[in-house]
């Protein structure tokens, strides 16, 4: 057993976990890309490492510098962990839906959190979005992250967790299932398999009032955004890295029906995920009833259910939300 630097050099090289006790009867094979182990607690520490790195590379960021990103907090809490690493300030833009426990951890790692209200427009000015940015333009020596159109964000996945998949599965894949808030992961490591092989299908799970699944079918937004309660995936606006060229379907589910998978996963396989990496098992099995053949499928547990104990995990915010 070697001896690590520091905690960057645990990022990425995540387990692959085959579900089992979760699922219903089935001919298919499903398993989980275990990215809720990375040392941050979610997928988001690969994009951040990156993003920092390019933009020191390109002496857009220098010594003392302060980071500022719009996130619905888990880009936030990669960012802060490497930031802590290399000694930078930390600002993060947050919409007020997102978990207290998120914020709590945010501020923990010395980060200055702004909560600004949810559900208004992308292009309103006092969106998580408009503020970041104007925060810095007005912010010397800071470097604003902008995860939804910064092409790193893509990169990242497409060199790494596409690599890690196909070999994980011995290059034996059928389908892919992920959601899409930057549409980065899903894009970077959907690129990078149907260059391995083009009949791999690639699923956006897409939750119920979030516009990506009007846009990818009929390229225009026919049922305006409506709120739901999932974190970090889903859409109000269509992110520069959210390549729909690299995805086949996509499949929408409601929040009773990832939060009730999520709260199965954790009791019935021990995995310890958030309610996103719930419904690309949700979507991962409305993709397989459909297909006649036994596939061989991932899915995403994208991030820790530690940052929803006061949510998913809570019967009475359950029971209040009518999801039990
Ligand atoms: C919990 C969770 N799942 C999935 C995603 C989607 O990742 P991406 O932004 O790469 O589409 C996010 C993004 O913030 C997230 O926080």
């Amino acid at each position: 057993m070697q001896i690590q630097k520091n905690v960057l050099e645990l990022i990425g090289k995540t387990p692959m976990i085959q579900l089992d006790r979760c699922l219903p009867k089935t001919k298919h094979s499903i398993f989980g890309k275990a990215e809720f182990l990375n040392p941050g607690g979610s997928v988001k520490d690969r994009i951040a490492l990156r993003i920092i790195e390019s933009a020191e590379k390109r002496g857009d960021l220098t010594a003392g510098g302060t980071i500022i990103e719009a996130t619905s907090g888990n880009t936030g809490l990669g960012l802060c962990m490497v930031a802590a690493i290399k000694g930078y300030k930390s600002i993060i833009v947050m919409p007020d839906k997102m978990s207290k426990e998120k914020i709590d951890t945010l501020k923990a790692y010395g980060a200055k959190v702004i909560l600004t209200p949810s559900g208004v427009e992308a292009t309103d000015p006092r969106s998580h979005y408009s503020v970041a940015k104007k925060l810095s333009q007005e912010t010397p020596n800071s470097y604003y992250a902008n995860q939804f159109h910064n092409e790193d964000n893509m990169q990242t996945h497409y060199e790494t967790t596409g690599p890690e998949i196909w070999e994980q599965m011995g290059g034996k894949i059928d389908c892919l299932v992920n959601g899409a808030g930057t549409g980065g992961t899903i894009s970077g490591i959907g690129k990078f398999l149907k260059e391995k092989n083009p009949d791999i299908k690639i699923i956006l799970a897409d939750p119920i009032g979030s516009i990506l699944h009007d846009l990818y079918k009929y390229n225009e937004i026919k049922t305006p955004p409506a709120p739901y309660l999932i974190e970090g995936i889903g859409e109000d606006m269509l992110p520069g890295n959210m390549k729909f060229k690299y995805v086949d379907d996509v499949i929408q589910f409601n929040d009773k029906e990832a939060m009730q998978m999520c709260r199965n996963i954790v009791r019935n396989e021990g995995l310890f995920i958030g309610p996103s990496s719930a419904a690309t098992v949700v979507c991962a099995l409305k993709w397989a009833e459909k297909q006649t053949e036994p596939k061989r499928i991932v899915t995403f547990l994208c991030d820790n259910g530690d940052r929803y104990l006061s949510k998913v995990f809570n019967d009475d915010w359950m029971k209040a939300n009518h999801l039990l």
